[in-house]
């Protein structure tokens, strides 16, 4: 039986919750740290309704140091999960000195106390966003970490950058007990838990798609407004790699399951290795909900690329990771969890 204590900053939020109800049913123990500045707490009652188990939760922000030693005093921690950060790439290029205060100070101050109790095994919550625009539309993790668009996104190749750091210097000083780093970088997220009970709960009008177009079928808004319909994609629209929320989560305990064996940091790349283009993740949600989706085609959105989509084969061959769940089911998810809570957690 597995009695391992894990450290999940960020907890209350859209993934980090996904993720507590996994560890839980894992049988791993859990303590969250989140500052609550995007979430709510009721959303971890909902996890430990779903698992049947409770968690500990302590209502900080992962800047305060005190907060942290007294965690890792109180709590003998095996690993932690890094979810924690503030994620809005519109939000960033208005506040970025915000931004940057709370991923790469955060993720600092975390990692600085860390090292201090001895706990140096982290799996960080990284983007696709960090390979920026390159001349290529399908991403293995070899291509360089470079020219992110905006402060979220360079925040997010700041704070691999510093992790990597971490790793060469145990390298370099062929430390006893070495850093152990995973950098998961995430294509896009969508979808909830099967039960509807814990799913996305964007504060305001959504920004990105999905959330976006759930809020469109459920009557909360009118009409979706398409970026852009002269991409050179299969029908002009963009085209993204959607995943499941569970299967992204589960890519972390395939993470948590290859630690302990080594040392340094390690990227992979967690996606479904195929895209979907607008209209049809419009005609998805057409075809599981049974109403018509509003929308019309405006100017592209700056900062947006054609088409992208992971090549998830290292995660396969190193993790024993692939996604399983398609996207009738990520949406038929998504709209479980949106018809069923309207205004999400309130
Ligand atoms: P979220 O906003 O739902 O969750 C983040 C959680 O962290 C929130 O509960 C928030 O209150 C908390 N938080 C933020 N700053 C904090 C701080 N300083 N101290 C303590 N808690 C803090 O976002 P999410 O979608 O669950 O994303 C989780 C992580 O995954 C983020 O780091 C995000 O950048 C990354 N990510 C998300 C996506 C996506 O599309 N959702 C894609 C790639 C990467
Ligand atoms: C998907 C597609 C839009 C909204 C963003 C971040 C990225 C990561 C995931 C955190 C694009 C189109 C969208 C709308 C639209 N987040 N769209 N109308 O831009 O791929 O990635 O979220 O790390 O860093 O940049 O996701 O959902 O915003 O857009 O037509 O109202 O939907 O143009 O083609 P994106 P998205």
């Amino acid at each position: 039986m597995n009695r391992q204590k894990i450290l999940v900053t960020g907890g209350a939020g859209y993934i980090g919750s996904h993720a507590c109800v996994e560890l839980l049913q894992e049988n791993y123990d859990v303590v969250v740290i989140d500052n609550l500045s995007n979430s709510k707490s009721d959303s971890l009652a909902r996890v430990e309704k779903i698992a049947g188990k409770s968690l500990t939760f302590v209502q900080a922000d992962i800047r305060d140091k005190q907060a942290l030693s007294n965690i890792f005093t109180a709590h003998d921690i095996y690993a932690v999960m890094h979810f924690a950060g503030l994620k809005a790439v519109g939000e960033s290029c208005e506040q970025p000195i915000r931004y940057y205060q709370n991923n790469v100070c955060g993720t600092l101050t975390l990692t600085e106390v860390m090292e201090q109790f001895g706990v140096k095994k982290i799996i960080f919550s990284s983007s696709a966003t960090v390979y920026g625009e390159p001349d290529t539309v399908k991403y293995t993790e070899d291509l360089p970490v470079f020219g992110a668009t905006n402060p979220y996104g360079k925040s997010k190749a700041m704070v691999e950058d510093i992790l990597k750091d971490l790793a060469q210097a145990d390298v370099l000083s062929n430390a006893s007990k070495p850093w152990e780093i995973v950098l998961l970088r995430y294509f896009n997220p969508i979808g909830a838990h099967i039960s509807g009970l814990i799913g996305e709960d964007p504060n305001g009008i959504p920004n990105n798609l999905v959330p976006y177009v759930s809020q469109v079928a459920v009557g909360k808004l009118e009409q979706l407004s398409v970026f852009g319909g002269d991409y050179p994609t299969i029908d002009g629209t963009g085209v993204r790699d959607y995943i499941h929320v569970v299967d992204l989560v589960k890519g972390h305990l395939c993470a948590l399951n290859s630690l302990g064996k080594g040392s340094g940091c390690k990227a992979y790349n967690l996606g479904a290795g195929k895209g979907y283009s607008v209209l049809e993740i419009i005609a998805a949600f057409e075809r599981i909900t049974e109403k018509t989706i509003q929308y019309k085609i405006v100017a592209r959105r700056t900062g947006d690329v054609a088409e992208n989509y992971a090549d998830p084969g290292l995660a396969l061959r190193e993790l024993g990771w692939k996604t399983e769940k398609q996207l009738d089911e990520m949406v038929a998810d998504t709209w479980r969890w949106q018809s069923q809570n309207p205004s999400g957690y309130e």
